[in-house]
């Protein structure tokens, strides 16, 4: 698994992990783009979210300028982190957006993207956010079954207009990654299988009011190695050859998708430069433009989450941190048993101990890190959690009645609230709780 285990690796690379975020420690204090994270943690209290823009433009330009030597457009994955300003940053450098509901839409098109700067990818979109998408004028619409097809079919006759369609394909690739983010083997629920391609492809020609636009992959999440990618582009590549070979010649994007690994402890992330040269030369002479979907890569090592020690506690031999935030925040360790660097915010030259970090949340699973060596915190005591931008805020929950926390953007030495936290009476707005009388 690309992204270790919980209770590993031994020994992160917190230097790495600090530079990838644009963290420095200026007299033992954690600094974001010229901001002390203390300070945003007395202004806004724990947990918190906070991104650094400055981060996220430099990844962006990173891979664009790695890209560069073929026409490409680069797709921000909205799902790995939605905040509107997040968004705005980046479709100010010129990204598209890759998105999976009509909310997604609704929040890209909030944001300024235009509609056809928009990818619709996801297994099971509705009759609705097939319109929705429509309306919009979304660059197109990646199908992933032939019912699917058919629907969108009818939709785009109704309207009378015509959708750009991609085939998001399943190339079958194998990839080194968690189980639950691997989405381009056969047997799992993503893409149309290569042998229903050309099928889908006569019926998208044959249709009045679609056009075959596109043949795209996702292979999957935090993806270190590129040969997956390599091997993908191959068998999308022949198939683009299948279909012009059958009279069809309207494809003009290879949509390669997301999946760009980052680093969250010791292991080596997906290198850009690394990446493109794997990519560049399949791509090139296809005559096609090439689309990348990252998420993670963007945004993940740029955000932090902030959260303050409540309490210490022995039990059974072992040494507990019990943290304000919980899996409801941040539910990447417990759900995939990721790991992420905690650090502290302010260092006081404490002697390490190996904790369990938990949160508040009733559940044996509610933790941050497991038998993790850490600085002897005391109480009232914060920390960072590192790698927290991205599937961080975008998959918390309300459980156990919690407030999900603010969102804070930084750059260039100031910062501000792009999302406060949720209100008390947020919470149960809307309820009834009497509906029956
Ligand atoms: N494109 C498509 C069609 C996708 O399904 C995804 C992610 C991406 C792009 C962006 O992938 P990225 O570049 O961020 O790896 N919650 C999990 C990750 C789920 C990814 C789902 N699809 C996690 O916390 O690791």
């Amino acid at each position: 698994m690309g992204e270790g285990v919980l209770t590993g690796p031994a020994t992160a690379d917190v230097a790495a992990l600090l530079a990838d975020a644009g963290l420095e420690r200026r007299g033992g204090s954690l600094v974001m783009a010229g901001v002390p994270l203390s300070a945003v943690a007395d202004s806004v209290g724990t947990p918190a979210y906070v991104y650094n823009a400055d981060a996220i433009r430099a990844r962006y330009a990173e891979l664009d300028r790695a890209l560069a030597p073929v026409p490409h457009r680069i797709c921000y994955a909205v799902k790995a982190n939605a905040n509107l300003a997040v968004l705005r940053v980046l479709r100010d450098l010129g990204a598209g957006a890759d998105i999976v509901s009509a909310g997604e839409l609704a929040r890209a098109l909030a944001a300024g993207f235009p509609g056809d700067r928009v990818v619709f990818s996801g297994v099971g979109k509705s009759a609705d956010e097939l319109r929705a998408a429509a309306d919009a004028g979304v660059g197109h619409v990646n199908v992933e079954s032939f019912e699917e097809l058919e629907l969108l079919g009818a939709v785009a006759a109704e309207g009378r207009r015509m959708i750009p369609v991609g085939i998001r394909v399943n190339p079958d690739v194998t990839t080194d990654t968690h189980p639950y983010i691997s989405t381009g083997k056969s047997g799992i629920k993503f893409g149309v299988p290569t042998d229903q391609v050309l099928p889908a492809a006569r019926f998208i020609a044959s249709h009045p009011q679609l056009e075959l636009t596109s043949i795209a992959m996702h292979l999957g999440s935090q993806l270190t190695d590129t040969e997956p990618f390599r091997e993908g582009i191959g068998r999308l590549l022949a198939l683009v050859g299948e279909i012009r070979t059958a009279g069809i010649t309207t494809i003009r994007v290879l949509d390669v998708g997301g999946g760009l690994g980052i680093r969250y402890g010791a292991e080596a992330p997906m290198d850009p430069a690394a990446f493109a040269a794997a990519i560049v030369p399949l791509v090139q002479g296809s005559g096609l433009t090439l689309y990348v979907e990252p998420g993670r890569f963007l945004v993940g090592s740029a955000g932090v989450l902030l959260a303050s020690v409540l309490y210490r506690k022995h039990s059974g031999g072992k040494s507990f941190v019990v943290v304000d935030a919980g899996m409801n925040d941040l539910v990447r360790p417990s759900h995939y048993h990721a790991y992420h660097e905690i650090v502290e915010l302010e260092t006081a030259g404490r002697d390490v101990v190996r904790v369990d970090v938990v949160g508040p949340v009733c559940e044996t699973g509610d933790f941050l890190a497991l038998d993790r060596p850490l600085p002897a915190l005391e109480r009232g005591e914060r920390i960072a959690v590192l790698g927290a931008g991205a599937y961080g805020f975008v998959m918390a929950s309300n459980y156990n009645t919690r407030r999900r926390p603010p969102e804070v953007i930084v750059q260039g030495g100031r910062f501000a609230v792009a999302r406060p936290r949720e209100e008390p009476d947020a919470l149960f707005r809307g309820e009834n709780p009497t509906p029956l009388d």
